[in-house]
C-alpha cells in the first residue's frame, strides 16, 4: 500500500493528514491551503482545470460488504473511511464544493434495522470525522422533517460549529431526493405569488434555482457513481442539467484518492459544448487564451 508513488508524497506535506493520528476539532484545524498542492506526478490531470464542485453518489457499500460475508451495515462504516478520504483529498485539491448522496427519501424504505445503522453512523461521523480538520464547511440538503430530533440536532450542531470555515463545503445530501426538493421549492414559489411579492411572469431559470435548498452551491461540473449502476437515481436532477456524467464499478469503499484522480482526468478530457458546435468551442477557448 504505501510504495503507491501518490501516497509516499501525502507522507511528506505536513499539512495533510496521512492518518487518524490529528484528531478533529477547532484546536487542531489545520490550515486550508487551496490550489497550492499539486497532483501526484503519475496522475495526469490539470490542476488550473478542476472542476469547482463535485457531486458523488457513494454507492456499492452493501455490496461491498456481502462480498466479504459481512453485513451490510460493515460496508457503511467501511463507506465512512472513504468519505474520510475523499473529503480530505478535495479540501487539499482546492475543490470547492463536494456533494455527497448519504441517504435518500428512498433509501427510508430500506429495512428498519439497517436504517438505524445509517443514521448512528452518521452521528458518530459528523462529529469525529473529516470536517474541522481541514477548514471544511458542512451544509446539510434534505427533508429534515423526516430525521428523528438526535441526528437533526447533531447535523444542525455540525453546520453551526463549521459555518466560518472557509475550505471546502462539504455537501451532506441525507433523506434528500431531488422530486421532494423541486417540489418544495415549488410551495415556496407558489407561496410568494400567493402573497402578491412575486409575479407569475417574473419567474425564471433563477428563481427555480433560488428557491432550491441547494441555492448555495454551483451546478457540478462532475457527477461520478460509484457501485457498477448507471443511473442518476433522484439526485441533483436540476442542478445536474449540463454536468458531465462519470460511472465506475468500484464499490464506494474502495473508492480513493487514485480512483478520484482517474474521475477528474476523464472529465478533462471532455468537450463541454453547452449546445454549440466543436468549432464554436475550440475559437471560443482559443479567444479565451488570447485574451
Ligand atoms: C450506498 O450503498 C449507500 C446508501 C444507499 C445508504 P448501498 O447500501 O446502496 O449498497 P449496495 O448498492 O446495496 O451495494
Ligand atoms: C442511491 O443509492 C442513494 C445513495 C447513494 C445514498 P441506492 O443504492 O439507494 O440507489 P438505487 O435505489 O439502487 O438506484
Ligand atoms: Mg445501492
Amino acid at each position: 500500500h504505501h510504495d503507491h508513488p501518490y501516497l509516499r508524497l501525502l507522507e511528506k506535506m505536513p499539512c495533510v493528514p496521512t492518518g487518524r493520528t490529528l484528531k478533529t476539532g477547532r484546536q487542531t484545524m489545520l490550515p486550508h491551503t487551496p490550489l497550492t498542492s499539486t497532483p501526484p506526478e503519475n496522475a495526469m490531470i490539470d490542476n488550473q482545470r478542476l472542476p469547482q464542485h463535485i457531486a458523488i453518489i457513494m454507492d456499492g457499500n452493501g455490496r461491498w460488504a456481502q462480498a466479504r460475508g459481512m453485513v451490510r451495515s460493515k460496508g457503511h462504516q467501511a463507506g465512512v473511511e472513504a468519505v474520510d478520504k475523499i473529503t480530505s483529498e478535495c479540501s487539499r485539491l482546492g475543490i470547492r464544493f463536494l456533494t455527497l448522496y448519504t441517504f435518500s427519501t428512498e433509501n427510508w424504505n430500506r429495512p428498519p434495522e439497517e436504517v438505524n445503522a445509517i443514521m448512528q453512523l452518521l452521528i458518530t461521523s459528523l462529529v469525529e470525522e473529516t470536517f474541522m480538520k481541514n477548514n471544511v464547511r458542512m451544509r446539510v440538503i434534505g427533508d429534515r422533517e423526516r430525521l428523528a430530533p438526535e441526528v437533526r440536532k447533531c447535523i444542525e450542531d455540525c453546520e453551526k460549529h463549521t459555518s466560518e470555515n472557509t475550505g471546502l463545503t462539504l455537501v451532506i445530501a441525507l433523506s434528500y431526493s431531488s422530486r421532494w426538493e423541486i417540489t418544495d421549492a415549488m410551495k415556496h414559489i407558489a407561496q410568494k405569488v400567493k402573497d402578491g411579492t412575486l409575479e407569475p411572469d417574473d419567474i425564471n431559470e433563477q428563481t427555480i434555482a433560488e428557491n432550491l435548498e441547494s441555492h448555495f452551491m454551483p451546478d457540478p461540473e462532475l457527477l461520478i457513481r460509484t457501485g457498477g449502476e448507471q443511473r442518476i437515481s433522484n439526485y441533483l436532477l436540476w442542478q445536474c442539467a449540463y454536468s458531465e456524467l462519470y460511472f465506475t464499478d468500484i464499490f464506494w469503499p474502495d473508492f480513493d484518492e487514485k480512483a478520484l484522480y482517474n474521475a477528474i482526468e476523464d472529465y478533462q478530457h471532455r468537450e463541454r459544448r453547452f449546445g454549440k458546435t466543436s468549432a464554436q468551442v475550440k475559437a471560443d477557448t482559443g479567444l479565451q487564451q488570447t485574451v
